[in-house]
């Protein structure tokens, strides 16, 4: 059965009571209860839509119709799982919109409208978000040869949880079937935009042509546990406070550099014994710094790290900055571009060439195949919070936009 344009409005709010929160979010975390019903969701909805379902060894679920036997594939996607307390469109609209597309395209296909050479495939990423399980698109860098099965399948939670363990509660097991980077041909993928460019310039599609630089590190605070009274203040080695020290830093680091060419956060802190009366011993945090520039971002990087020595230097700790993910200002391939303007030309929609700042899983997919990734707009920018919010007719729009881009690439345009 093919979808319509219309069905995907009801489809998207029945996913969207998978792990729904009170204040109109969803919290699925990847390898959750709630993210693998979504999943379970999901796979039956791909079923009644005519895919065939199969996951692989990394946790990534794949729907697939063959329309010409042997070829590779259109792989269409993005992710269902999210962030903590987060909103309901972020990945989890682009893979709706994936397999809405995918449907209605493999439809025409079979009806004669459009000559396929590939054939199609959905896909929802494993663990886009990197919360629960580090790094972030965890199943797609696996999928692309960018990490290890094996590192991704040991990765832990914070409750000692392995990606395992978390990924032996799903509905379907890896099987061999499903779709390997060798039978992909090309790659297509919407997202909201997270920002609110495309809002303010009242533009209704952006096709994106490039990615900011992100560099992303574990830092680690050692100190010495004591007792917080009774310890002299000059014997202190205090990890919350070196910590606290590298977290302003890192914050008043944006200030140095022009308004928009560095963005930096942390955001994450556990810390030990974290307990009323006793010193901290350590502290680990993450560390994420993000620019459109790489020469801002290597200099940032550099700064930042003479401004841990100083933390370390005041606060009688230890600080050790790791690297554990990042990705640079590559950008999309110009044939992608030009095929995403293209099809927004054709359907009338007023578009414009944009820079993703959030990572995605497009952006390891474009360093191995040709590339097609698209935004719509996001309401006041909000994103990672459950008042993220994408107006249905922009929904809709990025949805036809897909199916034109989807109908391109199977019939081989883009080379
Ligand atoms: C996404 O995973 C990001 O880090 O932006
Ligand atoms: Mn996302
Ligand atoms: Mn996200």
């Amino acid at each position: 059965m093919s979808r319509t344009y219309s069905d995907f409005l009801d489809d998207f709010a029945a996913m969207s009571s998978f792990g729904s929160t009170d204040g109109g979010g969803v919290d699925r975390q990847a390898g959750t209860a709630e993210d693998h019903g979504t999943r379970r969701w999901f796979g039956q909805w791909l079923t009644r839509h005519g895919y065939t379902e199969a996951v692989d060894e990394a946790g990534n679920q794949f729907g697939t119709i063959e329309l010409v036997p042997g070829a590779p594939y259109v792989l269409l996607g993005s992710h269902l799982d999210s962030q903590p307390l987060a909103g309901r469109y972020d990945g989890a609209y682009g893979v709706l919109a994936a397999a809405t597309a995918g449907s209605i395209v493999g439809a025409e296909a079979r009806a004669g409208k459009v000559n396929p050479v590939y054939n199609i495939a959905v896909v929802n990423w494993f663990n886009e978000e990197g919360s629960r399980f580090a790094p972030s698109m965890m199943g797609s860098s696996v999928f692309t040869g960018k990490l290890a099965l094996e590192d991704a399948l040991a990765t832990t939670d914070h409750s000692g949880t392995t990606v395992t363990k978390a990924l032996a509660g799903g509905h379907l097991l890896p099987d061999g079937s499903a779709l390997t980077l060798t039978n992909v041909a090309r790659y297509a993928e919407i997202h909201i935009e997270q920002g609110r460019n495309l809002e303010e310039s009242g533009t209704q599609v952006g096709v994106v042509d490039r990615t900011w630089a992100a560099s992303k590190f574990r830092v680690t605070v050692d100190g010495a546990q004591s007792h917080t009274g009774a310890t002299r203040m000059e014997d202190r080695r205090d990890a919350l406070y070196g910590a606290a020290l590298l977290i302003a830093a890192a914050r008043e680091l944006a200030a140095e550099f022009e308004p928009g060419l560095l963005h930096t956060s942390v955001s994450e802190l556990y810390v030990l014994p974290n307990s009323p009366v006793t010193i901290a011993r350590q502290v680990t945090m993450n560390l994420d710094l993000r620019s459109p520039d790489e020469d801002v971002l290597a200099r940032a990087v550099d700064l930042l790290g003479k401004w841990a020595g100083e933390a370390s230097d005041r606060s009688g700790t230890d600080v050790r900055m790791e690297l554990t993910h990042q990705w640079g200002l590559v950008p999309y391939q110009p044939e992608g571009v030009a095929l995403g303007i293209a099809s927004a030309e054709r359907l009338g929609f007023t578009h414009t060439n944009i820079m993703t700042v959030a990572g995605h899983d497009s952006t390891n997919m474009k360093d191995v195949v040709p590339t097609v990734m698209l935004f719509v707009p996001s309401v006041e920018g909000i994103s990672h919070n459950e008042a993220e919010y994408t107006r249905d007719e922009d929904a809709l729009r990025g949805v036809e936009l897909l199916t034109e881009v989807t109908r391109r690439l199977l019939q081989g345009d883009m080379g």
